[in-house]
């Protein structure tokens, strides 16, 4: 019964999380492209906002923007800010379901360190709290006048970040916690600046006061900060699909560095193009071009098998889908069984799994062969599988599922 209600919430909890997620990245990108639209009109100079046109779903928008505020108070107002706090919300009670309540299987690698549950949530959770105070507290210092300059501290805050989590937790663990460290900067922008600043200048609105312009600022300085992120943000909280990034935990600080840059490069693209097509930076592409690129190939050399297939290690271990059609031999067949089978088969024994996770069966040596693939992505390239080494498979079980997938290729 259980696993059933925990796959049910995941997914449940992904459904909303990935809604309410796409509703605040794209008023995001929304607000950031009509931003640039913006252009001075005779009644609005460039100081005080801007106007843009827009046409959609059948009729014509008038966009007005004034800065700070406008003269008089609006009476009805749509404040964007459900979208963030959902996404928030959605995404811890995820974090939660998945990391901390299933956190044998997904956080916890007792070869990084052997920490219980509750111990592994106190240090994620706290983690997200300091880190959200350290970047605040950059962002209202002086350092918070040079945008370059604390952006640059603040990658460097996050690779840090992502280099303390691999001396706690999983490669996977670490990967997400990352991308929630930067969700949390995000949302925490929204609930406790750029909200609270929206508020203060209606009040002093509605007081018949001139709102302090430095509140608008502030509030625009994190939503700028927050659009930068968005696209890092989303490839962390994609990056549990995909062990080749989380594989090797001493390469995960550089694997964080240039995903941010390139996210934040693309990102300014766009920026910079929608305000002026002819201004389009288009180095951006050649400089993300060779940051993914270094990504692919750090990644790759820092698996033994990857090494071997760059030319970087004498041992080649190419694998082809030749393998799907060779019989696996009985040494084979009894690693797998004996340390995959007890979770991937029609009717897993391993208590808390219910189902075969993602319908990957390896009970049988016909299922072992079509997964030939598979189990050399989470079991040789990576050690993605058993997760955190569960069933603790040693290193000479998977030099032999090397071996076997080498020769299935010849
Ligand atoms: C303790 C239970 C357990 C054991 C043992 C186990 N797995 Fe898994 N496996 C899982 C779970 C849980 C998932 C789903 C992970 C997720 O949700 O990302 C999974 C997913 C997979 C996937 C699918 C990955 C994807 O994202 O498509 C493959 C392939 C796989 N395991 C292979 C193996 C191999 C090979 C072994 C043995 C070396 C193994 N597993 C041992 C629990 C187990």
């Amino acid at each position: 019964m259980i696993p059933y209600v925990l796959e049910w919430g995941s997914l449940l909890l992904r459904w909303l999380h990935v809604i309410a997620a796409m509703a605040w990245i794209g008023s995001s990108f929304f607000f950031m492209h009509l931003d640039a639209s913006l252009r001075a009109a005779p009644d609005l100079p460039a100081a005080r906002g801007g106007v843009g046109w827009q046409v959609h779903g059948g009729g014509f928008y008038e966009m007005r923007k004034y800065l700070v505020a406008p003269d008089f108070m609006p009476e009805e107002l749509t404040w964007h800010k459900w979208q963030a706090y959902t996404t928030w919300i959605s995404g811890f009670f995820l974090l939660v379901w998945i990391y901390y309540a299933q956190s044998s299987l997904y956080l916890v690698n007792p070869e990084v360190m052997a920490l219980t549950g509750p111990q592994a949530s106190a240090i994620g959770i706290g983690a997200l709290a300091v880190g959200w105070l350290i970047y605040d507290r950059l962002c209202k210092s002086p350092l918070g006048n040079n945008e370059t300059l604390l952006g640059l501290i603040g990658l460097a805050v996050i690779v840090a970040a992502s280099y303390g989590f691999t001396l706690v937790f999983s490669g996977r663990g670490t990967l997400i916690h990352v991308g929630a460290l930067m969700a949390t900067w995000m949302a925490g922008n929204v609930f406790m600046v750029i909200i609270p600043n929206q508020r203060k200048v209606v009040a002093s609105l509605m007081a018949g006061e001139a709102p302090d312009p430095a509140l608008g600022k502030q509030a625009k300085q994190r939503s700028t900060h927050n659009n930068y992120l968005t696209l890092p943000a989303v490839l962390l909280m994609l990056s549990n699909h995909y062990p080749v990034l989380y594989a090797n935990p001493a390469v995960i600080p550089p694997i964080v560095f240039l995903i941010t840059i390139s996210g934040a490069l693309i990102r300014h693209f766009y920026n910079v193009r929608h305000f002026d097509h002819a201004k389009s930076p288009w180095w951006v592409w050649a400089t993300v071009a060779v940051a993914l690129w270094l990504t692919f190939w750090i990644a790759m050399a820092s698996s033994p098998t990857g090494r071997a297939q760059l030319g970087l290690a004498a041992t080649p271990a190419a694998v082809s889908t030749a393998a799907a059609h060779t019989s696996p031999p009985a040494n084979v067949v009894e690693i797998v069984t004996s340390r995959c089978a007890m979770c991937h088969a029609a009717d897993p024994v391993w208590d808390g799994i219910q189902i075969s996770p993602k319908g990957v069966l390896l009970d049988t040596p016909a299922h072992i062969a079509r997964q030939a693939e598979a189990i050399n992505l989470q079991a040789v390239v990576s050690r993605a599988m058993p997760p955190n080494n569960i069933t603790e498979m040693t290193a000479d079980e998977r030099l032999a599922l090397a071996a076997w997938l080498r020769s299935a290729t010849n």
